[in-house]
């Protein structure tokens, strides 16, 4: 069972709500019915599964705010069903309605109104104070949340003594004390400095990580979607757009609005090396002796492969010039001549994980398994396409002709001969950012990025 459900949720505010979803549901626009009220949210159907990171996106005023507030009956919507837990929170009475606030859904704010005269721990204490829970309980629980948080040692403070981002802290450390499930939190880090607001959303992910909980997290900012979502429902002018996961918005983004919106993200944070891998063009098998190896080589035009045996599992790699000689020297088997890999990596490593190693590989980077399977690789050209909003690099984008990554990957990315290309070649696609071992390979990264700036 989903923790939460949302069906055809409409909100419009004004006085003639109920005719303008009418309206709605007959096919007219929020600009149409703008007389008749705000469509803040229209038709909005998700669900959000228990342990979940649901985050929902959108610009200023695409109704977030409205929606994350039908989904513990702060607002009533105008049209539509919400359960929590299975409860139908519109059909419950008030007093009904207050307990599975309580029991069920914390909420944490932009701006959590911290009451400044009484200590951090008082104030983390709070809703545990409204819920009737004894001092010497609460007072407790209220600690454990502070030491969650990072704020040991807090504890007796003045809200006024902390900096901002320990406040939202205090506010995230409430919210986690009256220990509920869900947890509904609205542009909560939006107000803190960038780095502090990293900091934030890394401890959110490591909070997450061991608590468990059911988060809907609203953010009018991309990275931070990506960064923290499980899934994201892209909102626009009242109406989600799009749900998916970062990868899928990423990749597939539903329409213009979307595509505008992934154009600006942080793709480092959110491409993994399982959704860039492709099958290598060639592996050789551990039993093959230098004359098949060579063969292989020899028909997929590369210069090296990985070895790997019947089930998969990475050997090593294996380059044709020592195979040649061996060869010539009587040789076998392959023994001795299959170099391990180290650079390999998990289909969960993000994208800027994989540009050192990639740099220095003179094969694609193997992605494998737990086991040790090979999965597939990522090709240095990969990374690059990558780091390239959709369309960037495709031909008939006029500023990406000239841009030498451009010029050679699309072809070299589905050649077999090219994804083994010499060091040299390979160079220029090693985004910027990464340990780029050539100033001419540098100067080609910058020169693709000033045309990608373009090409926006
Ligand atoms: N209480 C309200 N009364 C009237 N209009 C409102 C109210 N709350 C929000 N709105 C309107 O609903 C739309 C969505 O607002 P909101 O949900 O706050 O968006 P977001 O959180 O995405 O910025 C906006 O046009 C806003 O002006
Ligand atoms: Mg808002």
């Amino acid at each position: 069972m989903s923790a939460i459900r949302a069906q055809h949720v409409y909100k419009v505010f004004g006085r003639r709500s109920g005719e303008a979803v009418k309206r709605l549901k007959a096919g007219k626009t929020r600009d149409e019915v703008k007389p008749l009220g705000t469509a803040a949210v229209i038709d909005a159907s998700f669900e959000v599964n228990k342990g979940e990171t649901f985050v929902v996106m959108g610009l200023s005023g695409s109704g977030k705010s409205t929606l994350i507030r039908t989904l513990n009956g702060l607002l009533p919507p105008t049209a539509g069903t919400i359960e929590v837990d299975g409860d139908d929170i519109a059909g419950v009475s008030p007093a009904e309605l207050r307990a599975i606030r309580r029991q069920k859904i914390s909420m944490v704010f932009q701006h959590f109104a911290l009451l400044p005269h009484r200590s951090v721990l008082d104030n983390a204490a709070y809703p545990l104070e409204i819920q009737g829970v004894g001092k010497a309980e609460r007072r407790e629980r209220a600690a454990e949340s502070l030491k969650l948080t990072g704020l040991a040692g807090w504890e007796d403070s003045l809200p006024s003594q902390l900096s901002g981002g320990m406040r939202q802290r205090v506010g995230l450390a409430r919210a986690l004390a009256a220990d509920t499930d869900i947890l509904l939190m609205d542009e909560a880090f939006s107000a803190l400095d960038p780095l502090i607001r990293r900091e934030m959303q890394d401890q959110l992910v490591e909070l997450q990580a061991s608590l468990g909980k059911t988060i809907v997290f609203i953010t009018h900012d991309l990275n931070e979607a990506m960064y923290l979502g499980d899934r994201i429902a892209v909102m626009r002018d009242g109406r989600i757009v799009q749900i998916g996961t970062a990868e899928q918005i990423l990749t597939e983004p539903a329409d213009d609005y979307v595509m505008q919106f992934v154009a600006d993200v942080d793709r480092s944070r959110v491409l993994t090396a399982g959704s860039l891998m492709r099958r290598p063009v060639v592996t050789i098998h551990a039993g093959a002796g230098p004359a098949v190896a060579l063969r292989e080589l020899r028909e997929a035009q590369a210069s090296a492969a990985y070895v790997v045996d019947r089930r998969r599992v990475l050997h090593g790699s294996v380059y044709d010039d020592e195979i040649l000689t061996a060869h010539r020297q009587g040789a076998t088997t392959l023994e001795g001549l299959v170099h391990p890999d180290s650079s390999a990596v998990k289909a969960d490593a993000s994208l800027s994980e994989l540009f050192a190693p990639a740099a220095e590989a003179r094969l694609p980077l193997a992605v494998v398994d737990d086991g040790g399977k090979l999965l597939g690789v990522v090709p240095r050209v990969a990374l690059l396409e990558a780091m390239a909003p959709p369309g960037a690099l495709s031909g008939d984008s006029p500023a990406s002709a000239d841009s030498p990554a451009s010029a050679d990957s699309p072809a070299s990315a589905d050649s077999p001969a090219s994804v083994h290309s010499p060091a040299s070649d390979d160079s220029a696609a090693v985004p910027a950012g990464s340990t780029a071992p050539a100033d001419g390979a540098r100067a080609a990264v910058d020169h693709h990025a000033t045309s990608e700036g373009g090409a926006r």
